[in-house]
């Protein structure tokens, strides 16, 4: 066999074959493009076509929503975890504990069935937006806020988080969020979920690692780092020369590139929208018109646009939404495309084993310790 060129990052390398989700001509899940479904679709409905492979009809949704909403609930040792956790825990390595924690009380922890692997998917889905709330309002002092059954998968959460209920504009700019971080084919967390599961792992053991993957600032954490970007360009009239100089210091201006788009993300055209219409109505449209500005340096300077954590930054902050919790909101969402993915692999599985090309010392011999210097 000859030796494939070796491409820094993988770039461009083909890993694997799915069904779930292709980022050729525009991205799509299932055949579907994401602008159609954020128009036309709930997250709930987008969530049930990654994990059985079509879009609902109205009676499997009522019962799909109704199977997730009624596992909305923790076992109790979790309140007791969170509140153990030192302080300083940030809500997105708790919600890893937690996924990790959880894969103990699951009944189905070792079945890796196909079927088994859909009821832990969906246990999991309906079980991390609650430890993201119970996390939170725990580190605060704050009494948990018990689930409703009745809400959407967004709706509910922000109940959880604040104990009322959020405005209809509110859950359906958090919705179609929700539907953009939905799934992105071999994204590095999806990446890791699938290399660990190929081992004949387990499901939680998977996304427990998908989400060590998400942190990082050069993924899923970069939307935690937009409001830091934007925090530290100042405003509309510093943006400009802040963002030249953070270039010529060789800053990574986050929010902005994309190993697969570089002529733009479609997602974060789509969401642009609703950052905005959120900042309007919270009558702060500062860090949409800093946005404005820094995005037009970066093109003019670095030919580079926007992807989707951009705005979803201002998005959530324009809600009032904790940065810490930015990360942790993408995490529940991508869980469905994690499962799908992790439930892709384990119906045809290798063993993911790449190789490396070798850069080490040329073969020696030890010498014995007291010849060594
Ligand atoms: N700001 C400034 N320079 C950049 C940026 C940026 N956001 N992104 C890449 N570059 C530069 C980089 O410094 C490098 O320059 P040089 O060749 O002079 O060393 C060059 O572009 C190539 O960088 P790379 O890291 O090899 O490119 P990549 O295609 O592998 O990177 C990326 C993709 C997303 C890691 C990168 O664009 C980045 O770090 N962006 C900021 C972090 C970010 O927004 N991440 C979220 C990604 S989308 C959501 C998700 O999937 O999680």
């Amino acid at each position: 066999m000859t030796t494939p060129a070796y491409s820094p990052g993988l770039e461009g390398v083909p890993a694997g074959e799915t069904a779930i989700c292709t980022v050729a001509d525009g991205l799509s899940y299932r055949g579907y493009s994401v602008g159609d479904l954020a128009e036309n679709c709930s997250f709930d409905e987008v969530a049930f076509l990654l994990l059985h492979g079509e879009l609902p009809s109205a009676a499997r949704l009522q019962e799909f929503h109704a199977g997730v909403a009624a596992a909305r609930r923790l076992p109790p040792s979790l309140k007791d975890l969170f509140a153990a956790l030192p302080k300083w825990t940030t809500p997105l390595d708790a919600l890893r504990t937690a996924v990790s924690a959880l894969g103990h009380f699951d009944q189905d922890a070792a079945d890796n069935s196909h079927i088994a692997n859909l009821r832990k998917s969906e246990r999991l889905l309906a079980q991390i937006p609650v430890a993201i709330a119970d996390q939170y309002r725990i580190a605060k002092g704050l009494p948990v806020v018990p689930a409703r059954q009745d809400l959407s998968h967004a709706a509910n959460f922000l109940y959880m988080l604040r104990g009322e209920e959020a405005s209809s504009a509110e859950v359906k700019a958090l919705d179609v969020s929700l539907i953009l971080y939905a799934e992105h084919e071999f994204n590095a967390s999806t990446f890791a979920a699938r290399v660990i599961v190929s081992t004949l792992s387990d499901l939680h053991s998977g996304v427990t690692g998908a989400i060590g993957a998400l942190k990082g600032p050069l993924h899923g954490g970069a939307n935690e780092k937009v409001m830091d970007i934007l925090l530290a360009a100042g405003g509309p009239d510093q943006a400009e020369a802040w963002t030249k100089a953070a270039l010529a210091r060789k800053e990574r201006i986050m929010g902005f590139g994309h190993r697969v788009y570089k002529a733009g993300d479609v997602r974060a055209t789509i969401l642009k929208k609703y950052a905005g219409a959120a900042a309007e109505g919270a009558g702060a449209t500062k860090w949409e018109e800093t946005a404005d500005i820094i995005e037009r340096v970066m093109a003019a300077e670095k030919n580079m646009y926007p992807n989707l954590d951009w705005p979803v930054g201002r998005l959530y902050h324009a809600m009032k939404l904790e940065i810490p919790l930015y990360t942790p909101i993408f995490a529940m969402s991508r869980i469905t495309g994690w499962a799908a993915h992790v439930i892709e692999q384990l119906d045809n599985n290798r063993l993911i084993r790449p190789r490396a090309i070798y850069k080490g010392p040329a073969p020696r011999t030890v010498k014995p310790i007291a010849e060594r210097g």
